[in-house]
């Protein structure tokens, strides 16, 4: 059987990110370009600015992607680019490049889940063995999806309102930490003491649902209640307690939903999937079941284009095509 090259384009937030893919297995070049820096001193992403970025970016990250590769392109057989969801500006500039792309080569157009991107970014490390369930924790969601093939997805529990890495956000802007948060609240949570009792949002005995923001609520009072005292906390302590809590439900739950389903795998996306804390704890809690659990590496945690190329490979395998008329999807459901 002949090899696939599927080209990604990733814009959906703030990363201009181009790779290819073989086979939707192996990383062939993948180029990500952050803006961070420029989103820093707004203590978040600045839509109209990443979309401008995204623009200048582009053709640079496109070309270095297809240099490295040391493809021609008649070898490339589809363009996947992510058309939801994410910011509505940001995603018009990928999409747009990848319907440039596939009409100037001639080559098939395929349009993308970002979730099953970050899914998908686990398949670049190891096979699928279904059913799977998948734990998604980025800056925009908190999900757990159950898989029973390839390209199926069902939603079986999801956020009420805060995602994790929001409420990392959050949190880490309370504490003055610069953007995106949830790194210093991972290196500070290391030296601090689990000292501080913060809730946990259980919700109905059988619900895989989660909800952050009581949480959030909780600590900003406890922040302020100390000051009023005149106490002092140590960020190192609230980082600890709050990441405590965090991690507390997203593993317990996983780890219900994970048994309750009988899954042969449990693999884990989105950008907070880099987080030490919940990398070790899953580990812990599943080392004690005999369900295998893979946490991608963390460069393929955080946005990127080759996680794109690798769900686009499947959709492309299963004969998705999309057409001119593509348009960026901000609110996609998976
Ligand atoms: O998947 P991602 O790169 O972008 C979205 O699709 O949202 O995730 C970004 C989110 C941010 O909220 C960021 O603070 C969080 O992932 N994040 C972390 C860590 N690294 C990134 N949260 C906790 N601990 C980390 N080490
Ligand atoms: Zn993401």
């Amino acid at each position: 059987k002949k090899d696939t090259y599927i080209l990604g384009i990733e814009t959906s937030c703030d990363e201009t990110a181009v790779a290819i893919v073989k086979n939707g297995t192996e990383i062939i070049s993948n180029l990500v370009a952050s803006q961070i820096e420029s989103h820093k001193r707004f203590g978040g992403v600045v839509p109209e600015i990443a979309s401008r970025h995204h623009v200048e970016q582009m053709t640079i990250v496109l070309e270095d992607a297809i240099q490295e590769s040391k493809l021609n392109w008649e070898e490339i057989d589809a363009i996947a680019v992510t058309e939801g969801p994410g910011l509505v500006g940001a995603l018009l500039i990928g999409v747009n490049a990848a319907k440039a792309l596939a009409f100037a080569k001639q080559k098939p157009l395929v349009g993308v889940h970002h979730i099953a991107g970050h899914i998908y970014a686990n398949r670049l490390e190891q096979e699928f063995q279904f059913p799977l369930l998948a734990l998604i924790v980025s800056g925009g969601h908190t999900e757990l999806v159950l898989m029973k093939d390839h390209g199926t997805y069902e939603v079986i529990g999801e956020t009420r309102d805060d995602a994790a890495g929001e409420a990392y956000d959050k949190v880490a802007r309370m504490l003055e930490l610069p953007y995106p948060g949830g790194p210093h609240i991972d290196r500070l949570a290391l030296e601090g003491e689990e000292n501080i009792d913060f809730p946990r949002a259980w919700l109905e005995e059988d619900s895989y649902d989660f909800s952050f923001s009581g949480l959030k609520s909780a600590v900003i009072n406890t922040i302020h209640n100390a000051k009023q005292r005149g106490e002092r906390l140590r960020n190192e302590d609230i980082a600890a307690s709050f990441q405590a809590s965090v991690i507390d439900v997203l593993t317990t739950k996983t780890l219900k939903a994970a048994k309750d389903h009988n899954v042969n795998q449990v693999i884990v996306a989105g950008g907070v999937a880099a987080n030490q804390g919940l990398r070790s704890v899953l580990a812990q809690k599943f080392a004690e079941t005999n369900i295998p659990l893979l946490i991608p590496p963390l460069r393929l945690c955080t946005d990127n284009a080759a996680m794109i190329a690798a769900a686009g490979t499947i959709a492309y395998e299963h004969g998705k095509r999309s057409g001119y008329d593509l348009n960026a999807n901000p609110s996609m459901l998976l």
